[in-house]
């Protein structure tokens, strides 16, 4: 490669990051996409001509890379903090003035107000102005290398402008979507025929944790950045707002809303204004995040328990807005359970269109007193179902008809029943007598936790049971490649793939195996206990409720439901005829009686430091102890964290041992365990 060729491969990526930055990080473009395009291709094709000339950091990267096995794990030089939140102004001018207890000073604080944005957290390194690497947060101390994904961000640079950048420095900030983005994204996914992103957050987050960075490069995503890690080597700032132009300056992109405040009475202005704005950011925001803005003042503060004291998250009550209720329709999910589904007038509520909302039961229809056509509140509150919070009465049509509860089921036409002390109501055809039950139960039989049957989607069950070919669970392990190649858009290869995955699934565990029946109230945890107190499905089968009860987490409510369940003769065949259809599992480990903590039930509560819950819970089930989610007089010990509450009290109440997590710590190290 000459000189010349070399000189405009420079040109031709400075120009590249240029434009990129006007548009994707100032939005303002000086060129036209075609024009763009046209340099871009032309770097491609010196790059593919000169594979020397293409560095690791070129625009050309933006497109994507091969896809990766997995994420590099990546530890944090400094942890990835949460916030502590409040909703009113009064718990935001306490934090203000604890604030300056904390630093024996009387003068006022000066604080930065930022949009809390509503998107995925994380960390960037740049080595001298280059990008060199990019992570998730996980569990504030690990996270996941994705370098590669976020290279396919436009907003973020590879190369930072200007100069003065320090040796290395961790920036820190959001990756979004952005709603306009979010809503054409979608169109045009649906209009292919792909599955839409189901929300601006979780879309952003699953961009990011695709391990084939291709398709993240087809995910709108942007940033903003709003702190600094650390740096080193030649940066040392003194103040958040310092640090935020010089981010702007070196063309990472920062947020436009963030103001400094040096009075604590101008907290609720800029409050006010914020929630004014907050339908025309063009983004999610869930509320505000308020931080002291000397670095200095920062450190002296510190953190507690993973959150620091020198910020804090203003939260934004939930979002409400009106719309009409059209109907009323009643789901039947696998326990019959008959489920009251409101049917909307299309809203936009938080940067959603919302059509439909939970009514949760027919209690909560009578308390709305609700009518079809009423006017109705709907409130929204991040990621959760939307939900009818209340009716308009006086907006009541005088057309307008109560919405009365099914006495049959919509499906199977069974009588719907409903036990005295129970707010569910539940058709009371069993479930392979009632097509709804079925699908559902069919539809948690094969999901990941149960026995984790790949390809077998909602749309195939459907079809599967509507045609007869399966009227229970046991019924899957006997369809045959013939059968299933009549069905719509089954394919031989798809129909030879399923029956594969069909193969692979018979070869179960116990705990999977207890959990994919669907018994009522026995989750994954409850599963998992089951089979390791009863080792066999048979004497699962024969317990009472006494040697039920007997099991960690399993109380009187849960334990009558297993009982029950294996009661009905439907269910006891349904368990011979999936064992003869040829589902195993191993046996069931006899717990290690000379394991230390054989035989004991544990409870954790509380914010662990050390360790995240669930490696707590791995290890202290390494020692053969059980760990249970409430405190019953079959714990053994209870390990209160920080901030442990109510599982607290209730052990000493009962008299339970309650050790601290530098005890559990002790007790890990005595039985050589690394942490
Ligand atoms: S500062 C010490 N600023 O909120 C915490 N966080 O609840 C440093 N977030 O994990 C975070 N907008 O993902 C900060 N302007 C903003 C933010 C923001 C959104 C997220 C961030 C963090 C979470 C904490």
């Amino acid at each position: 490669m000459d000189d010349d060729l070399r000189a405009r491969v420079d040109f031709l990526r400075e120009a590249l990051a240029y434009h990129q930055y006007q548009y994707h990080v100032l939005d303002r473009p000086e060129i036209a996409d075609a024009e763009y395009d046209k340099l871009f291709d032309e770097l491609l094709q010196i790059e593919i001509e000169y594979p020397e000339a293409a560095g690791e950091n070129s625009p050309t990267a933006r497109v994507g890379a091969a896809p990766l096995a997995e994420f590099e794990k990546v530890r944090h030089r400094r942890p990835m903090l949460s916030l502590d939140k409040c909703t009113t102004i009064e718990a935001l001018e306490q934090w203000v003035e604890r604030c300056g207890t904390r630093l024996a000073t009387d003068q006022p604080i000066a604080l930065t107000c930022e949009p809390k944005i509503d998107g995925v957290a994380v960390a960037l390194q740049y080595r001298r102005g280059q990008l060199v690497l990019a992570a998730t947060r996980g569990d504030g101390d690990e996270g996941e290398n994705i370098l590669a994904n976020v290279k396919t961000v436009g907003a973020i640079p590879m190369q930072l402008l200007g100069s003065g950048h320090p040796e290395l420095m961790e920036v820190r900030g959001e990756i979004y979507i952005g709603l306009e983005d979010f809503k054409a994204f979608n169109e045009r996914a649906l209009a292919r025929g792909d599955r839409p992103l189901v929300n601006p957050r979780n879309g952003a987050a699953g961009s990011l944790r695709q391990l084939d960075s291709r398709v993240t490069a087809t995910r709108p995503l942007t940033m903003f950045c709003y702190s600094l890690g650390w740096a080193e080597g030649g940066w040392a700032p003194q103040t958040q707002v310092e640090v935020l132009e010089r981010f702007s300056s070196w063309g990472l992109r920062t947020n436009p809303m963030v103001e400094l405040i040096q009075d604590t009475t101008k907290l609720g202005q800029y409050l006010a204004k914020l929630s004014d704005q907050r339908q025309h950011l063009g983004y999610e925001i869930d509320g505000a995040v308020i931080k002291v803005n000397d670095l200095n003042q920062q450190r002296l503060l510190g953190s507690v328990t993973r959150k620091p004291r020198w910020a804090i998250a203003f939260k934004f009550p939930a979002e409400e807005a009106t719309s009409v209720l059209e109907e009323v329709v009643f789901q039947v999910g696998r326990t019959g359970a008959v489920t009251p589904v409101a049917r909307l007038q299309p809203t936009f509520v938080g940067g959603v269109t919302v059509t439909q909302a939970t009514l949760h039961n027919m209690d909560e229809v009578k308390r709305l007193d609700l009518h079809i056509g009423d006017r109705v509140w709907i409130r929204r509150a991040g990621d959760v179902i939307p939900q009818v919070a209340n009716v308009i009465l006086n907006a009541r049509p005088d057309d307008a008809t109560p919405v009365r509860a099914p006495t049959h089921c919509p499906v199977c036409s069974a009588k719907i029943v409903r036990a005295n002390d129970e707010v569910v109501a539940r058709c009371s055809a069993s479930r392979d007598q009632c097509p709804a039950q079925l699908k559902e139960g069919l539809r948690h039989f094969v999901s990941r936790l149960a026995l984790d049957v790949e390809g077998l989607g909602d749309k195939l069950i459907e079809q599967l049971v509507t045609e007869k070919l399966v009227t229970n669970a046991a019924d899957l392990f006997t369809l045959s490649r013939a059968s299933l190649v009549g069905l719509e858009r089954m394919g031989e290869k798809s129909a030879d793939n399923l029956l594969a995955a069909l193969e692979r699934s018979r070869k179960t565990t116990l705990p999977r195996f207890v959990y994919a029946l669907g018994i009522r109230e026995v989750g994954e945890a409850t599963a998992l206990a089951l089979a390791r107190h009863f080792f066999t499905i048979e004497a699962l089968m024969e317990a009472n409720l006494e040697h039920l009860e007997a099991v960690p987490d399993v109380g009187p409510v849960v334990a009558l439901s297993i009982q029950q369940f294996f009661a009905l003769d439907d269910h006891k065949d349904l368990v011979r005829a999936l064992q003869e259809a040829g589902v195993t599992w191993p046996e069931v480990e006899r717990e290690d009686a000379q394991a230390p903590l054989a035989g004991e039930t544990w409870v954790l509560t509380g914010s662990l430091e050390r360790f995240n819950r669930s490696k707590a819970k791995a290890l202290l089930v390494s020692l053969g102890a059980q760990v249970a989610g409430s405190v019953s007089k079959k714990t053994a010990v209870v390990v209160a964290g920080t901030d442990a509450g109510s599982k607290l009290v209730k052990a000493q109440e009962l008299g339970i041992r309650v050790i601290s997590e530098q005890q559990l710590v002790n007790l890990f190290e005595e039985n050589n365990i690394a942490l």
